[in-house]
């Protein structure tokens, strides 16, 4: 049926809350008329709005940038503000990310994992000044430098990467493609004084780069297209390099 005349949608969401003492996991349909340029997004407002209250998902800027509306789509992890519908049959599976902790139906506490991870990894510029001296003027970047750090940067923590990688469900401490991405990032950064000593010191083991067993998922579901399986094979051959000097 054409999208004018507006596919009558059979939206199938896992509700649970663990926060509910006695609620049971179930999956619950809600049908709803599709309209020309509808995202999942606008498919859970009107759901929550006109049927369902009680539902929990999380979005903010709904344009692809704050990465909080990751979830599972027909088994596979997406951003729903930038799934459209008319990208999906009538019948549409929505469960929340895994790995992440639960807070309720489609809400999942991504930013509770990234800051772990972010801490572990240090992801942050390392000065080369003890004393940062704000009066200075930053030196300039070479503009290729700046380009590619600029490109590992557009990564959002969506979580999208992390849900489709099979290794994090064996070694829940495992980095993820995130991670290492961030490390990527850093490596190249003029700014940060770490040596790739430091680096191998946080991602060189089984939960870093060397647990990576190169299943893909990470990089086939980034929604910012990262060149996650290139960086991941990069670092590793670098620290292998560095581990047999
Ligand atoms: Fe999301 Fe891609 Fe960043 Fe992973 S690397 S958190 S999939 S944007
Ligand atoms: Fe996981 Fe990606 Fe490696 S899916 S195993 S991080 S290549
Ligand atoms: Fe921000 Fe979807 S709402 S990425």
């Amino acid at each position: 049926m054409s999208e004018e005349k507006g596919r009558l949608l059979k939206i199938k969401i896992l509700r649970y809350d663990p926060k509910v003492k006695g609620s049971i996991p179930e999956v619950k349909t809600y049908r709803v008329k599709e309209a020309p340029g509808m995202t999942l997004f606008i498919v859970l407002n009107e759901i929550r709005e006109k049927q369902e209250p009680s539902l929990q998902y999380d979005f903010v800027c709904r344009a692809g940038i704050c990465g909080s509306c990751g979830m599972i789509i027909n088994g596979r992890p997406s951003l729903a503000c930038r799934t459209s519908t008319k990208s999906l049959p009538v019948e549409i599976r929505l469960t929340p990310l895994p790995v992440f902790e639960l807070i309720g139906d489609l809400s999942v506490n991504t930013g509770k994992w990234m800051r772990r991870m972010s801490e572990r990894l240090e992801t942050w510029v390392h000065d080369k000044e003890k004393e940062i001296d704000f009066s200075k003027i930053e030196e300039k970047m070479d503009p290729d430098k700046a380009e590619e750090i600029y490109e590992l940067d557009r990564c959002v923590e969506c979580g999208c990467c992390v849900a489709g990688c099979g290794t994090i469900r064996m070694k829940e401490d495992f980095v993820g493609a995130v991670g290492l991405n961030k490390i990527a990032r850093f490596e190249v950064d003029p700014r940060d004084n770490r040596t790739h000593d430091d680096f191998y010191e946080l991602i060189g083991d089984e939960n870093g780069v060397f647990g990576c067993m190169s299943l893909m998922g990470c990089e086939d579901v980034c929604p910012k297209d990262l060149p996650l399986q290139h960086k991941i094979a990069y670092i590793r051959r670098k620290l292998v390099a560095l581990k047999n000097k």
